[in-house]
């Protein structure tokens, strides 16, 4: 397995990790407890550590399979979790936030336990809470690296300026916002050059676009009702036939070069720099092979310029979330 190191001093973590997510929400097709614990085991007998889930997640339900999962193999993982983006039990679509300091002391207990271990290696603000200044929210998360229940600090979505100030706090690890072929954001918005600028890992989420850019996704009526993507614009209507013109080509480039279009997606992401770790979700292990055997896969100029020039920024059609969860974006 190919090593990255999570931040300019960090310690070496794999250089591509496993998103957990879709094990147990959002992702509805063949979901099954058996083989994503298989992946899980399959992705550690490979060298892949990084691993990634949360509490939002299920909610709690992620944790709990993760907790099972790593029985016995916890010191062979580099756990990742995240707190502070509240679910509403009415309603799966709705988000909150909480960056509150006895929200954070109390997070920690939750998954600790469901995780089933008595630390984190990396534990993520999810969404910045508007209402509490960062100092506070960083100040409790610095507290529980001092008490050894969390290794390392990271935030996810923050803005620019609120990285630099929760920096001054503690040192913050690594920076999860999404990014990929079709959301180009972080290089925009300036949260990749104050990452670089302050030797914070980048971590890409939905690296493979929540499977868009696989090509393995024909219509929007091929989702299950309550699958996330049916409220995402990006999947929905012409959107969707819009952005499936963009991934053909992606499929072609991938044909001529002997490649999944889900490996050039990753490639490209990991062309990006050393000092990123995409972490693409799957729920089963074939996924998984293809998606490590990615890092094998190298890109010429020539094919970056391509895939830059098929999916310029702002390409793809429709926003990734909804106009509720685009507010928390980036705060
Ligand atoms: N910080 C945040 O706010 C945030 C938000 C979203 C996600 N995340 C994290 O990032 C992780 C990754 O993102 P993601 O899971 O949303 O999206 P992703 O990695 O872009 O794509 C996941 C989807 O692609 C499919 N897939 C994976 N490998 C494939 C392959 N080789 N061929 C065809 N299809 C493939 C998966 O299918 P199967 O499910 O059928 O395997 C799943 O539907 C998540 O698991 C989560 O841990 C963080």
């Amino acid at each position: 397995m190919k090593n990255r190191r999570l931040g300019r001093n960090g310690p070496l973590v794999s250089a591509i990790g496993l998103g957990c997510m879709g094990m147990s929400e959002f992702y509805v097709a063949d979901r099954d407890e058996r083989e994503s614990i298989a992946t899980v085991h399959r992705a550690l007998e490979l060298g892949l550590n990084l691993l990634d889930t949360a509490d939002a997640y299920g909610p709690h339900s992620n944790e709990e399979l993760l907790g099972k999962a790593l029985a016995g193999r916890r010191e062979q993982a580099f756990l990742a979790s995240k707190f502070g983006l509240l679910r509403d039990p009415q309603d799966p679509q709705r988000r909150g936030v909480s960056g509150r300091p006895e929200y954070v002391r109390q997070s920690i207990e939750g998954s600790l336990k469901r995780l089933n271990t008595d630390y984190l290696d990396l534990y993520y603000q999810h969404r910045i809470d508007p209402e509490v200044p960062i100092e506070e929210t960083i100040g409790a998360m610095a507290e529980l690296v001092q008490q050894g229940k969390v290794r390392y600090l990271g935030l996810s979505e923050v803005a620019p300026e609120t990285l630099e100030r929760a920096h001054r706090v503690h040192p913050i690890s690594a920076v999860q916002s999404e990014y990929s072929l079709w959301t180009r954001d972080p290089e925009e918005n300036g949260v990749l050059a104050t990452c670089r600028q302050l030797g914070i890992a980048f971590v890409p989420y939905s690296p493979l676009g929540r499977g868009f850019l696989t090509g393995t996704l024909k219509s929007p009526e091929d989702f299950a009702a309550d699958d996330y993507r049916r409220f995402s614009p990006r999947f929905q209507g012409d959107n969707f036939a819009k952005n499936l013109q963009l991934v053909s080509q992606v499929e072609q480039l991938a044909a001529d070069k002997g490649v999944l279009a889900s490996q050039l997606a990753l490639a490209w992401v990991l062309a990006q720099g050393e000092d990123l770790l995409p972490i693409p979700g799957t729920k089963r292990r074939s996924y998984l092979e293809q998606n490590v055997a990615a890092l094998d896969v190298q890109l010429s100029a020539a094919e970056i310029a391509t895939l830059d020039a098929i999916f310029p920024p702002q390409a793809a059609a429709g926003e990734r979330y909804a106009a509720e969860s685009m507010a928390m974006l980036t705060r």
